[in-house]
């Protein structure tokens, strides 16, 4: 479906999640544009655009239109702008950000809202990043088990990432501030859509809240693996200039790690978020009548 707006265009990228916004330059953006664009975001859970032309200045003044920069602890900033992370993969290294399925911030008590992602440098193929909607995921569950999870929590955490005994693979800097814990409702009502949307992720969540792990680990595991199906994501295939820019209350995304011997360099600007509270139960379904 093609969607025309202020001689924009909103093309959908998957039936469940993601839109191309073609048509605009993000350092000439009208007001009545933005508008147009934050109502896709929240249509969409992530847009992406083409072919921009942004110096850091630039992308962190398009950023503030949404907020509050987050400054990020952990990774490497660009030279001078602090206020931008570098998500950076050398040619010989091994290890990704984020090669799993993931929500970023889901540690913190109010997490981010999502992050504007640039990309500088991309290889010839390969290195694609996908994202998947968590409303659909939430959507696709039986009765039974949403109203199961609509009365859960799930303890969050960064230490066992960014911490000192951490799965660091020399990928994120200040170990020691990794101290960042949170409990968040396993089912969130989302904060600009009212829709409830399915939020643990295998990169941030420890167990069910006051749940052992062994008790968590098979139905999160069932969780982690439906969170991240195929009907519910689409895939994004960068070029110099693209951005993707995702609600980390919506999405879940995934950085396809499958370019070794190249160079991928991407600049992120993460948006400070809005506290996230539960989704509300639905009502007792009405037995049928016999
Ligand atoms: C991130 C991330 C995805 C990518 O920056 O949080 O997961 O494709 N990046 O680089
Ligand atoms: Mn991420």
């Amino acid at each position: 479906m093609t969607v025309l707006l202020l001689g924009m265009k909103i093309v959908r990228s998957s039936p469940n999640v993601g839109a191309e916004i073609l048509g605009v330059d993000l350092r000439l953006l009208t007001d009545g544009e933005f508008e147009a664009i934050r109502e896709a975001f929240t249509d969409h859970g992530v847009i992406f655009f083409r072919d921009q032309d942004l110096a850091p200045d630039e992308h962190i003044e398009f950023a503030q239109r949404w907020g509050d920069i987050n400054v990020n602890r952990f990774f490497t900033a660009v030279d001078g702008h602090p206020q931008v992370a570098e998500v950076r993969k050398e040619p010989g290294q091994l290890a990704n950000i984020g090669g799993v399925w993931h929500t970023d911030h889901s540690y913190d008590q109010i997490p981010a809202l999502g992050s504007i992602l640039y990309a500088r440098e991309v290889p010839p193929v390969g290195g694609d990043t996908m994202f998947a909607s968590q409303y659909a995921a939430f959507d696709a569950l039986t009765d039974g088990m949403k109203e199961t999870l609509l009365n859960l929590w799930a303890d969050h955490s960064s230490r066992h990432v960014f911490g000192q005994d951490g799965d660091n693979n020399g990928l994120y800097n200040n170990p020691s501030s990794a101290t960042q814990d949170a409990v968040h409702p396993v089912v969130i009502e989302h904060p600009l859509s009212g829709r409830a949307a399915l939020y643990v992720n295998v990169g941030f969540t420890l167990r069910l809240h006051g749940w052992s792990h062994h008790e968590s680990a098979p139905l999160l595991g069932w969780l982690y693996e439906h969170c991240g199906r195929a009907e519910f994501s689409t895939r994004f295939t960068w070029r110099p200039g693209s951005i993707a820019m995702w609600d980390n209350r919506a999405v879940q995304h995934y950085a396809l790690n499958d370019y070794f011997g190249h160079r991928r360099l991407m600049h992120r600007i993460t948006i400070e978020g809005t506290p996230i509270g539960p989704a509300r139960r639905q009502p007792r379904p009405v037995a049928a009548a016999a």
